[in-house]
């Protein structure tokens, strides 16, 4: 009897606060035609000072629960993908099991950089599939503008702030759920997109500070053409896995980091819109939760439908990109 692991709940959450293309004029030298036509971004949602990646989380999981019908106190098991934890410890899952249920349940964060929820929900298959827990939580959590160098325009731009949960659950008599991931990591990339300092290796001071390396760095043209080549690649290798080509695709659910990525992956697939699920535009990147994000909005639009073959992918710090292929329902 196979068990399979199927998505029975989906929550999202975005701040309210909504910071456009043209307050960022009055912030950085901008301007909203150039962000428009290099990313596609034309707003992103800023978290309150005081709004923590937790906050965020639990706002997306209760949606998630509810979705799935299930009370925290049922879940086995949490992973939180995030780049930007409440704290470097203890855990942002941890934090989360507080806030959501008194149950000592285990749980870990994971990062992997914007593919960390991909990482997640194959971590996560994989602990259902092979009959360690039956429903595990998986979120992806960041709070970018907590690490964003708003003098800095060449990032400032980008990003956003946002939050999606999963429920996983264990399922036997369905030929649902997550068929197939593909994970790649490649450390020699690492330097393109990094945190510098606030860890073990240069830890905070007032030279730290002062030089603003607590802001996160990156080389927006080598990241780019790394892009272009890792979303392809993942989704064949996805795919393949899972023993099925790009045309059996029903939805691709790229990472929403730059519209222009994404038009290279649709253009080297000769992919039909409809196939591609786009909300960068309102959302900006939010890293892990990019990819949530878009699945809700392509639910909410109808284009998401029980039995499509779904493909997420995704790129990110590390250097590390994957692929998940999922049968959709439940
Ligand atoms: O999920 C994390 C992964 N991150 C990414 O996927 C990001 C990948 N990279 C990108 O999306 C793009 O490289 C960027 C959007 C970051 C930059 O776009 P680009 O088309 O590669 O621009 P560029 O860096 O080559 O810069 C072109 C020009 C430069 O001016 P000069 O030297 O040609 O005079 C920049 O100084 O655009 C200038 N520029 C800006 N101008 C107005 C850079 N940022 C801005 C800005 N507003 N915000």
């Amino acid at each position: 009897m196979t068990i399979q692991a199927v998505v029975s709940g989906l929550g999202t959450y975005a701040p309210s606060k909504v910071l456009t293309n043209h307050d960022l004029e009055r912030i950085v030298d901008t301007n909203d035609e150039w962000i428009l036509t290099r990313t596609g971004i034309r707003e992103r949602h800023i978290a309150a000072p005081e709004e923590t990646t937790t906050d965020m989380a639990l706002r997306a999981s209760k949606l998630a629960l509810a979705e799935a019908e299930l009370k925290a106190d049922q879940l086995d098991f949490i992973i939180v993908a995030t780049n930007t934890p409440d704290t470097l410890f203890p855990s942002t899952a941890a934090r989360l099991q507080a806030r959501l249920s008194s149950s000592p349940i285990p749980g870990f964060d994971l990062q992997a950089g914007c593919t960390g929820l991909i990482y997640a929900l194959a971590m996560g298959s994989t602990l259902i599939q092979n009959g360690t827990y039956r429903r595990i939580l998986l979120v992806g959590a960041d709070k970018l503008s907590s690490i964003t160098d708003y003098q800095d325009r060449t990032t400032a731009v980008l990003f956003g702030d946002a939050a999606g949960a999963m429920v996983l659950e264990a399922k036997t008599d369905t030929d649902k759920g997550v068929l197939a991931s593909y994970l790649k990591a490649d450390g020699r990339g690492g330097d393109l997109l990094s945190l510098p300092a606030g860890g073990s290796r240069l830890p905070a001071s007032e030279e730290t500070v002062r030089d603003r390396q607590h802001f996160l760095k990156m080389n927006g043209n080598e990241t780019f053409r790394f892009a272009v080549k890792a979303m392809p690649e993942a989704v064949e290798e996805g795919l393949r896995a899972a023993g099925l080509t790009v045309d059996a695709m029903d939805l691709l659910v790229p990472h929403q980091a730059n519209l222009r990525i994404i038009d290279a992956a649709v253009r080297r697939f000769n992919l039909d819109p409809d196939r591609v699920v786009v909300n960068i535009d309102r959302y900006g990147n939010t890293s892990v939760a990019t990819i949530p994000l878009a699945l809700d909005d392509a639910r909410r639009e109808g284009r998401l439908k029980d039995g499509n073959i779904v493909v997420l992918v995704a790129f990110g710090a590390g250097l590390t990109w994957g692929s998940n292929v999922i049968r959709w329902g439940h």
